[in-house]
């Protein structure tokens, strides 16, 4: 027995009766419509349906290729009804080939149609979960599964608690400027501002006014009086990015107000007591900075209370498919074709790639290969990795962990994450399995592996 909430949207100038009651005694509920737009009306948000685009039924051409903003559709699987003749035309064909699981010629039977469109409903429902909050993926939202990012989510929840000065570091790229944004929002002062100030980015004979503002006259061009960024996040949190490249000069006047609790505006007499909480960040090696005499060390003990690392991406094992797949949720509305998700060449080329630029750089690729890519999965090419599709291993150790690492992923994923199964086929105990997955931080592979095949499991872990 089928299912009896699966919706088919019947877009047709010529509804068949027989084969609409032939859905309905399948358990389909089925909406008869004409155009684009009333497509649009009846699929619902958020929940799958099943598409039969009936071209055969008086559609002109012109007609036809409004339909393609239907097509792309996430949430729907298509099947297109045509006639033999109508497949000569190229615009028609590409239409078929990019957007429909499948397509039936006259004379075609009921059954067969049935069988198709509930089998690009399957395969919708398979792949590409209905859109929901968390796997269209709102703006902000970390996303992350593996050890090293379950452990930076428990940091950022332990120092919201409390007021101590955090330093964050971490490649280019990384999420630091995400981490900070996620401290505050869990803090207590998630209801007043969060100020960031790039101290990398201003000028620095400006920067000592943008840090504690200025008084009417101060300077020349000085005409009214502004308020600092320390002061403008008064009750809520300072965000110090790039505080490795914030010169001498303003280091000593940012240690006297950790020191004291108040600014003085330039040009101003008056010491003005500020509450806020302080979040640093930097990609620069801290520790070479002090050697070399570039950054105070007494600075640096006092802005590091708490300190979080963000791991490179490289080091996220499968969260750089989970991250990769995301973004391709979040910005597929940008390609011009339905795109099916990622071939296994790009898979292995994200696993093999560096990512100098980390998450930022996977943005960036993704979002380049949804515009560019021209067939129905993203490959390496698109992506711009071909030439990390097959990386030979440097040493016989790479190599032996590679393998190692390799043999465990698949183990899991045939027995859908379950550890005794796994250890039992790899011939290794249990314990031994466990210790592997945490020293290949792959722990989010045990467990419930419902999505064999790995397209974007139903809620993406984030923060
Ligand atoms: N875990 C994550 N999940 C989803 N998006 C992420 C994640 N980490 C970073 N991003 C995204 O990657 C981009 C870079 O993040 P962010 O600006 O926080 O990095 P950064 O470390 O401050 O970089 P930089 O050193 O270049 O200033 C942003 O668009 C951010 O939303
Ligand atoms: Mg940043």
């Amino acid at each position: 027995m089928e299912p009896a909430t699966r919706q088919l949207v019947y877009v047709t100038r010529n509804p068949s009766p027989e084969l609409s009651s032939r859905f309905r005694d399948r358990g389909w509920h089925v909406d008869v419509v004409e155009s684009a737009r009333d497509v649009r009306r009846a699929v619902r948000a958020g929940s799958t349906a099943g598409g039969l685009l009936d071209l055969a039924s008086r559609f002109q051409p012109h007609e036809i290729v409004t339909f393609e903003s239907c097509l792309t559709m996430p949430n729907v699987g298509w099947v297109a009804a045509t006639t033999a003749g109508q497949l000569q035309d190229a615009s028609l064909r590409r239409l078929v080939r990019d957007y429909c699981f499948d397509y039936v010629t006259m004379p075609w039977t009921g059954e067969r149609v049935v069988d198709s469109v509930g089998h690009a409903f399957g395969m919708v429902e398979l792949g590409e979960p209905a859109s929901n909050e968390s796997t269209t993926g709102a703006e902000g939202e970390m996303v992350g599964s593996c050890d090293a990012m379950l452990a930076l989510f428990r940091s950022i929840r332990k120092v919201a608690m409390t007021d101590a000065p955090v330093f964050i570091s971490g490649e280019s790229g990384t999420g630091k400027e995400l981490t900070a944004v996620a401290i505050h929002e869990r803090s207590a002062r998630r209801n007043a501002p969060f100020v960031p100030i790039n101290c990398g980015a201003i000028p620095p004979h400006l920067l000592q006014s943008e840090l504690f503002g200025y008084e009417r006259g101060a300077f020349t061009g000085a005409n009214q009086r502004k308020i600092g960024r320390v002061e403008a996040a008064n009750g809520g949190t300072l965000f110090l990015d790039e505080i490795g490249d914030l010169p001498l000069e303003s280091q000593a006047s940012l240690l006297r107000f950790l020191q004291e609790g108040k600014v003085e505006r330039l040009g101003g007499h008056q010491s003005i007591p500020v509450d806020v909480r302080i979040i640093s960040a930097t990609h620069v090696d801290m520790q070479t900075a002090m050697i070399e005499g570039r950054f105070r060390q007494d600075l640096y003990h006092r802005l590091c209370v708490l300190q979080i690392d963000e791991p490179p991406l490289r080091a996220r094992g499968k969260d750089i498919e989970l991250l990769a797949r995301h973004m391709l949720e979040r910005f597929r509305k940008d390609a011009s074709r339905r795109l099916r998700g990622f071939s296994p060449d790009a898979i292995a080329a994200l696993h093999n790639y560096s990512w100098p630029g980390n998450v930022r750089e996977l943005i960036n690729r993704v979002r380049r290969a949804i515009v560019m890519s021209e067939g129905r999965a993203i490959t390496a090419r698109d992506l711009e990795l071909s030439e990390y599709v097959e990386i030979v291993p440097v040493s016989l150790a790479q190599a032996r962990e590679a393998a190692e690492r390799q043999a465990i992923e698949l183990a899991l994923l045939r027995h859908r994450g379950r550890l005794g199964d796994a250890a039992q086929e790899l011939g290794i105990s249990r314990v031994t399995l466990y210790r592997l997955l945490c020293a290949h931080g792959m722990r989010h592979m045990e467990g419930d592996l419902g999505h064999q095949g790995g397209d974007l499991p139903a809620s993406v872990p984030h923060l």
